[in-house]
């Protein structure tokens, strides 16, 4: 029997797969790659590269595979993003959990791990938070969990579909041979910020907030290293194997620390004094996050192996100097469609360098595009070019997180009818990645491709 690993290309799903492996666990994963990452994959891993809300990809699997249970990872998980586009969450994350559990029911899959958050309490009444504390989410984020943990809920008394959802709070930490880490595209966990400072790819980490009720007037959370974590999901599923009824649990190290005591922690890590600039509250911050995790050690038998500070900000600092610039290199098959049909055009994407080298997939193949189409159309009258014709064009994209990525198109080649482009993508930094793209000539006034000749 097979454990279906869903988001196992993401920071904490990659982290879980090897660990399901070491445990003698046979994985599958399915991700869609849009946060996650093809070289975060255990290499020797089966993997659907395909999203939980197309029925069909989710059948396909339970079809090819007899599968026992299900770990739940994929999902969007930016809060601020959440409130600025909450029908993109809801789409993912609960859309998302309803695919899976209907292809569950279709193929009596019974078990389901489900990783849950913090956020789904809100403003705390008290701390540490505890399981049956209020829950009242203060985001689209944490309000999507809330609701997929109610459907599992519903979906248990009707369909006999067990689950255990874990809430954590801020995962951290790496693989600690640096093999694999946190590479969100973009970043907003605290420890990869700090870092950044360090490596030299941030002049400083902003503190929001010096006048908090807290020791130090800086807030208070609790961290948790991602190996913890993934040792969490294998308990549960154990405790699901054994016949556990469905249930909550909060995992987080139960101690807090302020982000002043993380910066602190970080200096003496990397042995370099850290920037730091004091900015004002952020609206919505509560002063302390730490989560009382009594009922997972005691009900599943967790006990957080990695809960000092330092160690969990070693671990990420020993990833973050072996991957600067996150996944880089990524080799990704572009799907460009010229005269109708597909052709592959291969890129080299930077993935994942610091905050701002961002660039799925699709939003790289968009700015090729546009680039190339810009130099097409506006920039390269026929007249000019000539084999081995090098212009060039800018084209410059703003990305739904707010960051302008520029492009340069430079026509590389003339065979027959058909030009090649040399497409590379900066941020405001540097060359995020590069690619080619092919065109065709229709007439002499302008290239365009045949598909929209035929127009
Ligand atoms: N990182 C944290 O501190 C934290 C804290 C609490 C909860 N969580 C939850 O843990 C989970 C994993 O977080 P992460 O930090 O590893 O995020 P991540 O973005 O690195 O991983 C999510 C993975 O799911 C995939 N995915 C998303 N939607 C998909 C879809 N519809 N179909 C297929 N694949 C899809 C992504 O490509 C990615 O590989 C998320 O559900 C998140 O809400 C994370």
């Amino acid at each position: 029997m097979s454990v279906l690993i869903c988001g196992g290309a993401g920071y904490i799903g990659s982290h879980a797969v090897r660990r399901f492996i070491a445990n003698g666990e046979d994985v599958i994963v399915v991700d869609n790659l849009e946060t996650g990452h093809r070289e975060a994959l255990d290499p020797g891993v089966k993997f659907y590269e395909g999203d939980i809300r197309n029925a069909a990809v989710l059948d396909k699997i339970f079809e090819e595979n007899e599968i026992d249970a299900v770990i739940h990872f994929a999902a969007y998980s930016l809060v601020g993003e959440s409130v600025a586009r909450p029908l993109k969450y809801f789409n993912n994350n609960v859309g998302g959990m309803q695919s899976l559990l209907e292809a569950m029911v279709r193929h009596n899959v019974d078990k389901i791990v489900f990783s849950s958050t913090a956020a789904v309490y809100g403003e705390p009444k008290k701390i540490p938070i505890e399981e049956n504390d209020p829950t009242q989410p203060t985001n689209p984020y944490g309000e999507t969990k809330l609701a997929m943990e109610k459907m599992m809920r519903w979906v248990d008394g009707a369909d006999g579909i067990r689950f255990v959802s874990l809430r954590y709070f801020n995962a951290a930490g790496a693989m600690p041979d640096g093999s694999i880490g946190e590479a969100h595209m973009h970043e907003t966990h605290l420890i990869p910020l700090i870092l950044q400072v360090p490596l030299g790819k941030r002049e400083a980490i902003t503190i929001f907030g010096t006048d908090y009720p807290t020791k130090d007037g800086t807030c208070i959370r609790d961290y948790i290293h991602v190996l913890d974590l993934a040792d969490a999901h294998l308990r549960a599923l154990s405790y699901l194997r054994a016949g556990g009824a469905s249930d909550i649990f909060n995992l987080g190290s139960g101690t807090g620390f302020s982000v002043k005591e993380m910066i602190a922690a970080a200096e003496k890590v990397t042995g370099q004094s850290i920037n730091v600039k004091l900015g004002n509250r952020r609206a919505g911050d509560p002063a302390v996050l730490v989560a009382s995790s009594a009922k997972a050690r005691r009900e599943l038998g967790w006990t957080p192996k990695f809960d000092d500070v330092e160690k969990i900000i070693a671990d990420a600092w020993t990833w973050h100097c072996a991957h600067p610039n996150g996944y880089v290199g990524l080799k990704v098959g572009l799907r460009n469609s010229v005269e109708g049909r597909s052709t592959e055009a291969t890129s080299a994407v930077a993935m994942g360098s610091g905050s701002l080298n961002v660039l799925s997939t699709p939003s790289m193949l968009a700015l090729m595009e546009r680039a190339a189409n810009e130099l097409v159309n506006r920039h390269l009258p026929l007249e000019q070019t000539s084999v081995g014709t090098s212009l060039n064009v800018e084209h410059k994209a703003a990305t739904p997180i707010g960051l302008t990525l520029r492009a340069e198109a430079e026509l590389i080649a003339i065979d027959g009818r058909k030009l090649t482009f040399k497409v590379r993508a900066f941020d405001e930094r540097e060359e995020i990645g590069a690619g080619t793209h092919e065109r065709f000539i229709v007439n002499r006034k302008k290239f365009q491709t045949k598909a929209d000749d035929k127009k």
